[in-house]
């Protein structure tokens, strides 16, 4: 069975979403182990609940990002992970980092790329930011990672609508709901069944 690793910094609603996955049989892979960039992170609690090996690993505490992404590195080979998912994970990756996973690094992003993406757009500065420019659809965007922020190859996105009432709060929660927790959970599933194929930067899913 496939062996995944996620990145971690916050509440791991999406990890959740993976979790209850990977236990209703809906992705047939196993989650090795979650690691997060910050102690006392809700994901943690989430991972240890349901009895995946867990570890903080923290960039504070390495001399530079290549000690910090060595460290990451060695605890998925020690878990022989092939697949990395990014479930709210705040900490930028290097090309080297990516170099050793090319291609088996998923991210979830909470608008349709290539809007609200790149650089500055995270958390709810990407919700206040559709709020400001006025637009009426939103959503999420499943990718790989490559050495662009937000710029890897699409897997799945799923749109949701702004309501006129919205704040940049119940449109987070509203796109975590209908759009990250459903298509993460779906992208991981297509990875497992070997059913994504990357050409040009273009994802294809063979059915
Ligand atoms: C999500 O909105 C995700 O799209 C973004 O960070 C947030 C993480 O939320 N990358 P959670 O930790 O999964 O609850």
């Amino acid at each position: 069975m496939l062996r995944i690793g996620v990145l971690v910094s916050g509440g791991g609603t999406n990890l959740q979403a993976v979790i209850d996955s990977v236990n209703s049989g809906f992705i047939k892979a196993e989650i090795a182990t979650v690691v997060s960039s910050k102690n006392g992170a809700r994901a943690l609690e989430r991972a240890k609940l349901a009895g995946i090996d867990t570890v903080c690993i923290c960039k504070k505490d390495y001399k530079n990002q290549y000690d910090f992404e060595d460290a990451l590195i060695s605890n998925f080979k020690h878990h022989g992970v092939e697949l990395i998912i990014l479930a709210g994970f705040t900490v930028v990756l290097s090309e080297k980092f990516i170099n050793v996973y090319r291609n088996r690094i998923i991210n979830v992003h909470p608008s349709l790329i290539p809007s609200f993406c790149g650089a500055g757009y995270y958390g709810l500065k990407v919700h206040e930011a559709v709020l400001s420019r006025g637009v009426k659809v939103t959503g999420a965007t499943v990718h790989f990672v490559n050495e662009e922020t937000d710029g890897g190859p699409i897997i799945l996105q799923k749109a949701v609508y702004v309501e006129d009432d919205d704040t940049p709060e119940t449109l987070q929660k509203r796109v975590m709901k209908e759009a990250e927790w459903i298509i993460l959970p779906k992208a991981v599933k297509l990875f497992c069944e070997d059913r994504l194929v990357i050409e040009n930067n273009i994802v294809r899913v063979n059915l």
